[in-house]
Parts: C-alpha cells; sequence; structure tokens
C-alpha cells in the first residue's frame, strides 16, 4: 500500500522541471550536488552580465544563443528554415546548398525576424491582483487582471526602449513581469545543406540515434548605441552584455548539463479527463486524418523531383505533430497515465475532504470536462478533417468573400483571390489529383465516423457519398481557372450570390455550421474559462497538500532552465540506445536513392581523411609493436588516432517545443550542444515525465564547428568563437 502511493505522487521526479532563473536559488543546491560548478546567480543575475544574457527567444517560437562578441548567435535549421528558403533562389538554392557569408557585407537581412534578450523579471502578483477579493467573480477577476497587467506594463516600459510582458503562472496563482529588449534587424550568417541541417529528414524525426546537424548562424544587428534599430546598412553588429564560452572538452555519459532556452507549453497538472481526452480522443482522431494527408503527399513525392520540393515543407509541418502525438499517446499509455492521475486524485480528495474551498473542485472539472469533450471532438473534425484539402480552405475564403459587404475590402479580397489563383493553377493538374483525394477521403473518413450528416443522413453508401464528393470537387467554379478568372474580373456585390451557390461553399458552410454552431461555442468558452479558474484552485490546493515540492510552473514561452544528465536509455524492447552518435553513423545510414539519407560529397571525404581538425575524439592507441631495448626496457608505443566526429547526443534535461536551438551547457556553463528535439519514447513529456525515456536531442557543438571550419571552410566565424579546452 505504502509502495502504491509512493507510485502515484507527483512530487518533482529526478530531471523533471523547466525552472524559473529568477528563483533557480531553491535548486542550486541540487544542481551542484548533481555537479555544476557554477552558480545560480552566474546564470540569471539582475546586477551583472550572466548566461541569460546570452540566450535569445528568436522569433516567437525558437531559442538562440550567441558565441561571439559581435552579435553571432546559433540556433537550429528548422527554426532558421523560412529564412533560409527566403533568400533561396534556383540559382542560389541556399537551402539544398548551404549559405555561409564570407563576410559581414554578405550576410542577409531577415525581414520580421527578432531576437529578444531579457533584461530582467519581477514577481507582480500582488499588483496584477490588486483589487481581486474572494468575493470577487471570475468575470469581474478576469477585467482587472487585464486592467492592472495593462497599467502595470505601461509603467514599466515609460522612458525605456524596452518591452514588458505579463504572464500568468501555475494557473494566475502567480504573476510575473517580463521586461525585453526585442532586436529586429537580424541577418543570415549561415546554414549548412539540407543534407547535413536535415540529415535523416521526417524519417529520424523525433527519433534516436539521430545525425542531423540542425543548426543556422545568424548575427544581430544594432544602432550606433547598441540598442535595437530597424535595418540600416549604417547599423553594427550588437554587443551582448555577454557571449557563451564553447568547450571542446566533449562529453561524457553522467556529465551534469543543463538547458536555458524558451519552453512553449506544457500542461503538468491537468486531470485524469484531459490526459484521456488528449491521450485516446483527440490524439488517434488527429494521427487518422493527418494520415490521409501524408499518404497522399508522399505517393506525389515519389513521382518527380519536382513535386518533392513541392510537398517536403507540407510534409514537415503536417508529419512533425502527426509523429509526436503517436508517441505521446503511446507513452502516456505505457504509463498508466490516466490511472496515475486518477490515484493522486483520489488522494488529493482524500486531504481536501474537510477543506471546502478544495473538495469540490475535482468533481466540478469533471463535469466540465464532459461538457467540454464533445464540442472539443467537433472542433478537431473540422481543424484537421474539414479544412484538410487546399479545396476547402479556398472554399473558406471564397465564402468570405462572399458575406462581404464592405466595398473597398471586396476589391481587396478579390485582388488576393487572383494572387493566390496565379500560384494555386501553375500546377494544377497534378496538384489537383493529390488535393480531390484529401478531400475525398477524408470527408468519408467523417462522414464514417458520424460527423458529417449533411452528407446525408439517411445511410446512402459509402460509394453515392464518394461519388457526391466528387461532382462537388469537379462541379466548382473555384477548380476551373478560366471560369473563375473572368468571375473574379467582374466580381461585383451582386457575384455574391451565385457564388454562395458554389457546391464547395455549401458544403464548406454546412460543415462550418456544424463546429462553429453559436450556441455550441459559448457553451465551449464559458466551459473553458471554468476550466481555467478550477484548475488554478487544484494547483493551489496541490502545493498546500504537498508543501515541500518544488511545484515548477508550466511552460509558457519563457525563459527556463532544465538540468540533467548525458545519459542514454534502455528502450522498451529491450534495445540499449547509448547517449551518443557519431559520423559513422552517418556512413552507414548513407543511401543515395533515398532522399533523407544522401550524404554530400565533402563530407564523405572529410570522413575518409578523418579531418576533423580540434573537433574530433583523440584517442591514445596502443601500437601492437613492443619493442625491448638492450638494457631490457619494454617500450610500448602508443600513437594519438583523431578517430571518431561526434555528431549528437541525449541528456535527460525537461523540454518541449520552444526549446529548439537552446544552449546546452556543462557544469561550467560553457556550451556542448544545440538542443533540437526528444526522443520518441519520451513525447509524452508535457503531460508526463518519465525519467527512465524522456530524452532531449543535442546537436554536439564539436559537429557543428567541423562543419563551419571544415566543411564550410568558415573559419573565420570560428575566430570570433571562444573555444575552451582544458587539454
Ligand atoms: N521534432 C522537432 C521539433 O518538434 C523538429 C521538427 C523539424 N523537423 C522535421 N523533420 N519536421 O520541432
Ligand atoms: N523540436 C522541438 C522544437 O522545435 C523541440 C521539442 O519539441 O523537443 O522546439
Amino acid at each position: 500500500m505504502l509502495l502504491a502511493m509512493a507510485a502515484v505522487t507527483i512530487s518533482a521526479l529526478a530531471d523533471e522541471g523547466m525552472w524559473i532563473p529568477m528563483l533557480l536559488g531553491r535548486n542550486e543546491a541540487d544542481m551542484q550536488k548533481a555537479g555544476m560548478r557554477i552558480t545560480a546567480k552566474d546564470i540569471y543575475d539582475i546586477n551583472n552580465a550572466c548566461l541569460k544574457d546570452a540566450v535569445l527567444l528568436f522569433n516567437q517560437g525558437c531559442t538562440g544563443e550567441y558565441v561571439s562578441g559581435e552579435g553571432l548567435f546559433l540556433t537550429n535549421h528548422h527554426c532558421g528554415y523560412s529564412y533560409i528558403t527566403m533568400h533561396s533562389t534556383v540559382e542560389h538554392d541556399y537551402l539544398t546548398r548551404g549559405f555561409w557569408a564570407m563576410s559581414r557585407e554578405e550576410e542577409l537581412p531577415c525581414p520580421g525576424l527578432t531576437a529578444t534578450r531579457l533584461v530582467r523579471m519581477e514577481d507582480v502578483t500582488a499588483q496584477v491582483l490588486a483589487g481581486v477579493t474572494a468575493e470577487t467573480s471570475e468575470a469581474e477577476r478576469s477585467s482587472i487582471v487585464e486592467r492592472n497587467i495593462k497599467a502595470i506594463a505601461r509603467r514599466a516600459e515609460e522612458g525605456t526602449h524596452y518591452k514588458a510582458v505579463i504572464k500568468p503562472f501555475y494557473y494566475g496563482n502567480q504573476y510575473f513581469m517580463y521586461i525585453n529588449e526585442v532586436f529586429t534587424d537580424v541577418r543570415l550568417v549561415g546554414a549548412p545543406p539540407s543534407n547535413i541541417g536535415k540529415f535523416g529528414g521526417d524519417t529520424d524525426n523525433w527519433m534516436w540515434p539521430r545525425h542531423t546537424g540542425d543548426f543556422s548562424m545568424f548575427r544581430v544587428y544594432a544602432g550606433a548605441d547598441n540598442k535595437p534599430a530597424n535595418y540600416s546598412a549604417e547599423n553594427r553588429p550588437y554587443k551582448p552584455l555577454k557571449h557563451l564560452e564553447i568547450s571542446l572538452d566533449g562529453v561524457q555519459e553522467g556529465d551534469f548539463t543543463f538547458v536555458f532556452g524558451y519552453p512553449g507549453t506544457t500542461q503538468r497538472y491537468v486531470t485524469s479527463d484531459a490526459v484521456e481526452l488528449a491521450a485516446n480522443v483527440e490524439n488517434p482522431i488527429r494521427i487518422d486524418l493527418r494520415t490521409i494527408r501524408l499518404k497522399h503527399y508522399k505517393d506525389a513525392m515519389e513521382k518527380s523531383p519536382a513535386q518533392r520540393l513541392k510537398y517536403a515543407s507540407k510534409v514537415a509541418s503536417v508529419a512533425n505533430a502527426w509523429k509526436k502525438w503517436q508517441g505521446e499517446t503511446q507513452g502516456l499509455n505505457r504509463m498508466n497515465a490516466v490511472e496515475k492521475k486518477r490515484g493522486y486524485e483520489e488522494r488529493y480528495q482524500k486531504w481536501a475532504a474537510d477543506k471546502p474551498q478544495y473538495y469540490n473542485v475535482l468533481p466540478q472539472l469533471h463535469e466540465a470536462y464532459g461538457t467540454l469533450r464533445p464540442i472539443e471532438v467537433e472542433l478537431i473534425y473540422y481543424s484537421e478533417g474539414v479544412r484538410a484539402s487546399d479545396f476547402m480552405q479556398r472554399a473558406q475564403k471564397y465564402s468570405q468573400l462572399a458575406d462581404e459587404s464592405d466595398a473597398l475590402k471586396i476589391i481587396g479580397a478579390v485582388n488576393r483571390l487572383k494572387e493566390d489563383n496565379k500560384k494555386y493553377f501553375a500546377d494544377f493538374e497534378q496538384h489537383s489529383a493529390v488535393d480531390r483525394a484529401i478531400f475525398i477521403e477524408t470527408f468519408l473518413y467523417l462522414w464514417e465516423a458520424g460527423h458529417a450528416p449533411y452528407l446525408g443522413e439517411k445511410a446512402p453508401t459509402k460509394a453515392a457519398v464518394e461519388q457526391k464528393l466528387g461532382k462537388i470537387y469537379d462541379g466548382s467554379l473555384l477548380n476551373n481557372s478560366k471560369k473563375l478568372a473572368s468571375f473574379l474580373d467582374g466580381y461585383t456585390e451582386k457575384s455574391a450570390k451565385k457564388l454562395k451557390k458554389d457546391p464547395a461553399l455549401g458544403l464548406f458552410e454546412m460543415a462550418y455550421a456544424q463546429a462553429y454552431d453559436p450556441q455550441k461555442i459559448a457553451k465551449y468558452k464559458s466551459t473553458y474559462q471554468d476550466i481555467q479558474r478550477l484548475m488554478r484552485i487544484y494547483v493551489k490546493g496541490m502545493m498546500e497538500m504537498q508543501p515541500d515540492v518544488n511545484f515548477f510552473p508550466d511552460a509558457n514561452l519563457t525563459l527556463r532552465v532544465a538540468y540533467g544528465h548525458i545519459q542514454g536509455f534502455n528502450s522498451f524492447d529491450g534495445a540499449r540506445y547509448e547517449a551518443f552518435s557519431d559520423l559513422k553513423g552517418i556512413m552507414d545510414k548513407e543511401n543515395p536513392n533515398i532522399y533523407d539519407y544522401v550524404v554530400e560529397d565533402k563530407l564523405k571525404e572529410l570522413y575518409a581523411l578523418k579531418d576533423y581538425g580540434r573537433y574530433g575524439i583523440v584517442e591514445e592507441i596502443n601500437d601492437s609493436t613492443v619493442t625491448e631495448t638492450p638494457d631490457g626496457m619494454i617500450i610500448r608505443r602508443t600513437h594519438k588516432v583523431n578517430n571518431h566526429m561526434p555528431v549528437c547526443f541525449i541528456a535527460t534535461n525537461h523540454t518541449t517545443g520552444g526549446n529548439s536551438g537552446s544552449p546546452v551547457l556543462n557544469a561550467d556553463g560553457r556550451l556542448i550542444g544545440i538542443n533540437f528535439d526528444r526522443c520518441w519514447e519520451g513525447t509524452m513529456s508535457d503531460l508526463l515525465f518519465d525519467p527512465d525515456y524522456c530524452r532531449n536531442i543535442c546537436l554536439d557543438i564539436r559537429y557543428c564547428l567541423f562543419i563551419i571550419d571544415k566543411y564550410a571552410e568558415a573559419g573565420h566565424l570560428i575566430d570570433e568563437m571562444t573555444l575552451v579546452s582544458s587539454k
């Protein structure tokens, strides 16, 4: 019994947690016990330059780290992807061939890209909740909080060039303000060819062992005063308060390591109902619907290089979450997550029995999830099913046009649609085959699951529904390039009527009405707000129930520290995974016929010559020749061989989406890698962390340097960096 109780506690487990830098003092002893040789103040300090000054938020979804005093920073290739693409043309295909600025003049401006530095953070709970009492209604509470947040942020920004952001923690039990400095002149400096930066592609995504050289480099520029400035040729490289030292010492199993970055979202404290909903209802629907889409994209990609290019980025974005959801559901079920949560909830109920403020909260949450569930499911069928085809996404745009009454807006919309059509019809012939199949199959899926009654409730046959869908596709004006062009040319307010009669709009509007029924949506919103409020109380109760536990707040795209060790793992199928991968693995995986496993010739040459420079692992080899000197001394000759080129490693740091590009640091706070993914077996870590399986995947910094120096011969970039070796 006692044992069972221990198993259901959710107190902070080994390696779990994404900690607030300002409060890292609470973890310091634990971190040092785990091997860290620096202090919490070295990581976060508002009075002195510290490691946090070397970390940046890359746009609103990745992390980067400064590695030179001249504003040069590293992030992932998949984070810089759209900027590499932006600058790629047929003549300069940087995505395929790579890009390396050989001088500052060659660095490429990236309009829209921001790099944000945290200046300092502050607990503003008291100010945000000023005016809220036990009697305040929830609606009032929200408006007071919103008003206070605006006022506090305004005051903090006054007279500075900083931007203030205030975010709730623990579902609104606490609030922190972040004072940020946002840089807007950011330029692309370097990216390896896709065969390195995306090596393994979607095949290896979310998996270990991994061999992806997932990095790219950018530089931040600032005004003459070193403050943020919009792009100008006059701007100068930004001088960060701190840039990271890079360790050439390498990494060993068991080494202490921490990740410092911007994790996006986790749901660590949700109830058993929420876990059950995600794992066994939402994920399977999403997976099924995306499987249909992916099957058709992938078939098309096999047909020609042009089609491969067309669908590659689509597949990358559709497949990423698709694959993760599968790992997540498997992991949650393997861990008996729902049962574990239920056990915890029973314990909570017992504890709350004599606490009126808490004893109702779990039953109410249970009820709220009951209300939310069918509406949520309908919304997923809509977003992943109804909108799966370009055809229906286009139908939505035309439906909006037909509903528009403002003359100016109509002109704008028509012009935009004409532009869209140029691209859309350029390769319509082959794409429509793919899109038509996706459209028909997803709607058939919806119909069979009972979620498209508008396709005929009176049990028509599947073949009849299929035929009906085919007619809608083939008979729609939206798929007739000539007719559509002249229709748009002559578009007036009166055209709306004709548009409304198109079968595409007819179908789309029925499907939309089913998902977005106003009454249901109102219910959804109020239930969602209820859940937020109840979770606030529930989590507060958890903290009272377990006063000794240091609860970490769910990720919310604020700067966090996760720490653990470099460690391999035993998978559930009995396989043992080492913590490291190396260049030999790339050569083993090489297959010129499989797109994801093509290896660049130059990389093969470097491998053959073992030309790894300072970055390889040097081994002492005992020579087989043993000589005996005349006076009887035995001399065993040893020589050094630059034998291995490390590529990636894994560790037990708790990370999630947004941590991509985060610096992975060693016990001395030096850079040893760049975070970019998680292992398949541990993708449930957003909901429940399992120290046996959860591993983050990191690019070994030595491989990154090797590619820059030896592969790209861009040694001038290495010269800017601070490389440290204790050997
Ligand atoms: N799984 C990683 C993350 O969630 C990498 C995604 C990009 N790579 C890809 N093959 N789609 O962001
Ligand atoms: N690949 C993710 C990212 O892009 C990281 C993760 O989910 O582990 O942020």
